[in-house]
């Protein structure tokens, strides 16, 4: 299937590319954005990361092109300080994070992703790293975290009625598959629920993913470090698909252009927060009519863009 990332030409103007700067996508997946910011480099160096073996496997593929122009690293964005250090770059002229799940990650039934086709509970984008799967989240967390993190990561009205029914459950026998978890999640909410156009295990999938790769703590310790990797006139630029995440970008974003938090009375500041980041523009950019249309998975896309001051 063709691949079409999510306001592309709003990121590549956002990123503002030099010829010859350093760039870094932390969010590679099927290197759609990569591709572009490559393709615009003449001496500059674009860095791939992505923690996902197949996706630095097949985006290699893509990226051959300009494979002498581009780093691949198979690695946690959280890490983004740490990568650089490892590479030598001290700052980068632009950033972009891509935020949550690919199509290939979803697509790929065995991954665990997807509440349409059966599968083991996995959902971790990192298969090779960490102990913790979808299984564990639903088979071992107490009743009143898993409650939780469905309200808090998912949204979810039910999350009491659905946390209770999986306990019940799994007390008789250990829910191991991707369709039992839907037939559960699908048993204990109200019928008028059930009609609803969203499919009833969307919010529920959603939040297990998010705690199985820990994502909002990745995204928040990526934010504390970027822009202070940013060359002056950097940017950084961010993709969001729901109020968590876009949330959490915002505050970073606001809390880097407010700067001093003194009272406006005192004198000389005392707090010495400096403004970083300036706001280009100050809203989020979101997708047109047509790119929904053409690609629905954008339709909730919110794209903040910063540069480094
Ligand atoms: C929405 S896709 C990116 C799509 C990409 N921009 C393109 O055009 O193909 C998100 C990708 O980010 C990766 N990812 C998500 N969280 C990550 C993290 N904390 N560190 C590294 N990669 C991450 C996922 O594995 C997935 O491949």
């Amino acid at each position: 299937m063709e691949h079409i990332p999510v306001l592309l030409r709003e990121c590549i103007e956002g990123l503002a590319i030099k010829p010859e700067g350093i760039y870094l996508d932390g969010t590679l997946g099927r290197a759609g954005h990569s591709f572009e910011i490559a393709r615009r480099l003449k001496g500059g160096r674009l860095i791939a990361v992505d923690k996902d073996a197949a996706a630095i496997e097949n985006a290699g593929k893509t990226l051959a092109p300009y494979a002498d122009a581009v780093t691949l690293v198979q690695d946690d964005f959280r890490n983004v300080g740490v990568i650089l250090d490892r590479l030598g770059i001290d700052k980068v002229d632009g950033m972009l994070f891509d935020l949550g799940v690919s199509s290939p990650q979803l697509d790929d039934p065995g991954r665990g992703f997807s509440y349409m086709a059966d599968a083991p509970l996995d959902m971790r984008m990192d298969i090779t790293y960490g102990a913790l799967t979808a299984y564990d989240v639903v088979n071992t967390w107490p009743e009143d975290k898993l409650r939780r993190i469905l309200y808090e990561y998912g949204e979810e009205r039910h999350a009491g009625r659905i946390a209770a029914r999986i306990v019940s459950e799994r007390e008789r026998a250990p829910i191991e598959t991707t369709l039992r978890l839907v037939e559960v999640i699908r048993s204990a909410m109200p019928a008028k629920a059930l009609r609803e156009k969203q499919h009833p295990a969307k919010r529920t999938f959603q939040a297990i993913r998010i705690a199985v790769n820990d994502e909002l703590g990745a995204i928040r310790e990526m934010l504390e470090t970027a822009p202070d990797r940013l060359n002056i006139g950097g940017r950084l630029c961010v993709i969001s698909f729901h109020s968590l995440e876009d949330r959490l970008v915002k505050e970073a974003f606001l809390s880097r252009v407010r700067g001093c938090t003194c009272p406006p009375d005192l004198p000389v500041c005392a707090c010495g927060f400096k403004q970083t980041l300036r706001l280009l523009p100050a809203k989020p950019i979101v997708p047109t009519e047509g790119e929904i249309k053409e690609n629905p998975r954008s339709r909730s896309a919110k794209l903040r863009v910063a540069e480094r001051v």
